[in-house]
């Protein structure tokens, strides 16, 4: 870490550790290590040759190397410094200058829990965690089609990220070049319901989620909802509902890389437009996300203000409020 950067105070980061965070898309693990960060921590991603993602800290217990630019050989995470082995389980099975000594118990890696879901590989840094990953169940179902962009890095906080997410009074500003409407300003109120790991609010707005070149396609009156259910910390899914009801839904989750570095995964599937090419749904998602990313980035400060009387709030900013009051409950302020 870069001296002069804030870190994790260690109740911060018992909380988030407890709780599954993506770190790498499915199809970029093979069986070469893949290095990916989460929570300030280093790890090393690999799969096995089960086909079963295998994660553990990124550190060779011998002298500190770091064991993602190593190798795999049979199964074995062999490390780049001496080549020491070592089996799924973390065990040193191999010390090549002393070939036949029993590894001491010590050489042991951390591997952590992993799981895979929605084509991503999830982590969960403490195993005594008690959260259970978010419910996608369309992902998987038939009728709909999957798009799966790349993730991006931001440069600001996972709450940051994730209030900008579900904010509704910024489309007509920040969205000019994609879906805003620059004469459709007023946020009509909106209720926010308690749900068991998080809340949800569904907003119905007249702006319509078609873009720009596309608005004459919106059925005169015709009333959007966009339904966010937010899963504490950081993670939300909005489900906007089309004329003649189609559903696009849009999982965004914000992984923190630091307290102000975020890699965000965004998975998108449609129930409808089958023959639309999937590039220009991810051109779509990608220019939205590119505007907010924009004015996000430079907010100040960069960690979400839990203190609610740092910031100013006017009544569109119920879900925000909701967000910021259920963090500090979760014991993030
Ligand atoms: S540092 Fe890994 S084997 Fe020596
Ligand atoms: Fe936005």
């Amino acid at each position: 870490m870069t001296t002069g950067e804030p870190c994790f105070t260690a109740r911060h980061w018992r909380i988030l550790a407890s709780h599954w965070h993506p770190v790498a898309l499915s199809r970029h693990l093979g069986t070469t290590p893949l290095a990916v960060t989460l929570l300030d921590q280093r790890l090393v991603l690999h799969r096995g040759i089960s086909g079963v993602a295998m994660a553990a800290v990124d550190r060779c217990p011998h002298r500190g190397a770091a064991l993602s630019a190593g190798s795999i050989d049979n199964d074995l995470l062999v490390c780049p410094y001496h080549g020491f082995r070592f089996e799924p389980s973390g065990r040193c099975v191999l010390i090549p200058s002393s070939p036949d000594l029993m590894p001491p118990a010590g050489l042991q890696l951390q591997v952590l829990n992993v799981r895979e879901a929605y084509g991503l590989i999830w982590i969960r840094l403490l195993s005594d965690g008690c959260a259970d990953l978010p419910h996608f169940d369309e992902w998987s179902a038939p009728e709909y089609i999957h798009v799966q962009p790349e993730p991006v890095d931001w440069a600001t906080s996972a709450g940051r990220q994730m209030e900008s997410f579900f904010d509704v009074s910024h489309f007509a500003f920040v969205h000019r070049d994609s879906f805003g409407e620059s004469d459709n300003t007023s946020v009509p109120p909106y209720d926010v319901v308690a749900t068991f790991d998080g809340f949800q609010f569904d907003y119905v707005s007249t702006v319509s989620n078609f873009p720009l070149g596309l608005k004459h396609l919106n059925p005169p009156g015709f009333l959007w909802s966009r339904l966010f259910r937010v899963h504490l910390p950081y993670c939300a899914r909005l489900t906007i509902t089309f004329p003649c009801d189609g559903l696009l839904h849009i999982l965004n989750v914000a992984t923190p890389l630091s307290p102000v570095s975020t890699r965000v995964f965004s998975l998108i599937c449609r129930n409808f437009d089958p023959d639309l090419p999937l590039q220009a749904a991810i051109n779509f998602n990608s220019l939205i996300f590119a505007e907010d990313r924009r004015v996000v980035e430079q907010q100040d400060p960069k960690q979400l203000p839990l203190d609610l009387r740092q910031e100013v709030h006017v009544p569109a900013d119920l879900a925000s409020l909701t967000y910021r009051q259920a963090l500090h409950a979760m014991g993030l302020a």
